[in-house]
């Protein structure tokens, strides 16, 4: 079983990629639902939250864990590996910032995430790491979560959104080259975020990449699902009614409510 964490609906984005680029493993999804949004939290709080829900997904006999939420990402990957030192632990960050560093030509780079990803900066060190002449610019674009879950992700609200944030990095004399949509809910609003940095940018879903990364790193350690079919087990700490109807547009499949087990961290 490979275990996907994330604090609520958002981490079905990271889900979908991993279940299209590994369909034969069986997941198990836990969204923090009671607790979201983790985007606006201390690190601290974070922390303890991530190694919560980590205990409740080891119960599942995992030989992977994908921690899809960049904020818990960002801030908790060293506490949750330092818990389970025998099975593989897989963030967002780090496959994003590869991506990032092979896409750009000119090594400027913005980051658009949530408030508490910025803030620990692990993007700018993950990228500075492997590009030390890289410019990273990172700003917090927390409407995009609200308008994603709201399911305004097309639109004049969508767009004046995306303009907002994205001009003070893009309408300038050298902007960056390279877009890294550094949070789970960014991909719902593909559209409008290319609509608004124009087709000259390169924008690095960092669900894609993290998929690419979990499927290299289960085939190297041999850990990798040898054939049949896949399934899903859905869980969530609060609402699951809500969970089903707003996770079904980030899946893009419907959910039925009794899909979804809920449980207490
Ligand atoms: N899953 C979070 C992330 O990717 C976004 C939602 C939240 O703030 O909890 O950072």
């Amino acid at each position: 079983m490979i275990g996907v964490f994330d604090s609520g609906v958002g981490g079905l984005t990271v889900l979908e990629a991993l279940a299209a680029e590994l369909p034969a493993e069986h997941f198990v999804y836990l969204g923090d639902t009671a607790r979201l949004p983790y985007g606006t939290k201390s690190a601290e709080t974070v922390v303890r939250y991530a190694l919560q829900a980590t205990e409740a997904l080891m119960r599942y006999r995992l030989k992977c864990l994908v921690i899809a939420c960049n904020t818990a990402s960002a801030v908790s990957l060293p506490a949750i590996r330092a818990r389970i030192v025998n099975v593989p632990v897989i963030g967002v960050i780090e496959p994003g910032a590869e991506a990032a560093c092979a896409a750009s030509r000119t090594g400027r780079i913005a980051v658009i995430a949530t408030e508490g990803t910025v803030r620990g900066a692990a993007y700018q060190q993950g990228i500075r790491r492997r590009r030390a002449d890289a410019q990273v610019t990172a700003v917090a674009a927390p409407l995009f979560v609200a308008l994603a879950e709201e399911g305004l992700c097309e639109g004049p609200i969508a767009e004046a959104v995306a303009h907002h944030y994205l001009d003070p990095l893009f309408a300038v004399p050298r902007p960056p080259d390279t877009l890294v949509l550094g949070c789970t809910h960014f991909p719902m609003l593909m559209r409008a975020i290319r609509a608004a940095v124009g087709t000259q940018v390169t924008i690095v879903d960092s669900a894609q990449t993290t998929a690419r990364h979990v499927r290299r790193t289960l085939t190297e350690s041999a850990l990798a699902a040898a054939g049949g079919r896949g399934s899903l087990r859905l869980l969530a700490t609060d609402a699951p009614q809500r969970f089903a109807r707003v996770g079904a547009r980030f899946l893009e499949r419907p959910i039925e409510a009794h899909e979804v087990e809920l449980i207490d961290l």
